[in-house]
């Protein structure tokens, strides 16, 4: 089981407060450092393509890379709902951080008017066969992805186990595809959206489950932990 913590523009619980915990935090750039300093397993929110270059507002691999950051989260949905990220742009990040020697925790899953037109499993394969067409070898085991419906997220709506059983089972079948190997079975398939300490354990006990992407139960320590504990029984 992966639990990550993704903290959005929150300044989060003090890195210290989360000494022991088998778990990703993804703060905001400003806490990076501190969470590294106190021996987080730390991941970024976004990361750009480039190395460098006249990107205002962007930072790059090798700049993660210098601070210590083991990875970073890309094409979260509110990174292409409210900053018109593309597939390809979110393709393009992957590479970039994969090629970098960065995990990537890649962020999919489709809206609810999506849903509700029947189209979840089109954007589910659209998203994960962009991001990750053609990629082979080694990186791929620093790929996880995150299924995150965005009707869940924030929302208090989880999706249900078999829902979740769903769609992980459509991106590894995706994955499988794209890459050419059976890489479905062993890349890490996350559920996100609305994951609280309550809710956790009835996720974790289906089996397409690999752990969680938390979103506003990871800024509270004690709820964040809870669901990192429920995550090592399950
Ligand atoms: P939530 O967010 O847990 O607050 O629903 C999840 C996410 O956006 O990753």
């Amino acid at each position: 089981m992966l639990i990550a913590g993704n903290w959005k523009m929150f300044r989060g619980p003090d890195p210290e407060a989360l000494a022991g915990l088998d778990a990703i935090v993804c703060p905001p750039y400003t806490r990076l450092a501190d969470c590294v300093a106190a021996g987080l397993t730390t991941y970024a929110q976004n990361v750009h393509w480039e190395p460098e270059g006249a990107f205002t507002g962007e930072i790059s691999a090798p700049m993660l890379l210098e601070l210590g950051v083991a990875g970073a989260l890309v094409g979260h949905s509110e990174r292409r709902q409210l900053f018109g990220e593309t597939d390809a742009g979110v393709a393009r990040r992957a590479e970039a951080a994969l090629a970098a020697g960065l995990g990537v925790i890649a962020c999919v899953g489709e809206t609810l008017a999506e849903r509700d037109g029947g189209h979840t499993a089109d954007v589910l394969v659209r998203q994960t066969s962009v991001a990750f067409d053609g990629l082979r070898g080694e990186a791929l085991e620093r790929v996880v992805i995150a299924y995150e419906p965005v009707w869940a997220i924030g929302t208090g709506r989880v999706a249900t186990p078999e829902q979740a059983r769903e769609s992980h089972q459509l991106v590894r079948a995706t994955l499988d595809r794209v890459t050419g190997a059976h890489s479905g079975a062993r890349v890490p398939v996350l559920y996100g959206g609305s994951v609280t300490a309550a809710n956790a354990s009835a996720l974790f006990a289906e089996a397409e489950v690999d752990g969680a992407l938390v979103g506003g139960a990871s800024l509270d320590a004690a709820a964040f932990f809870r669901i990192a504990t429920a995550a090592a029984a399950g």
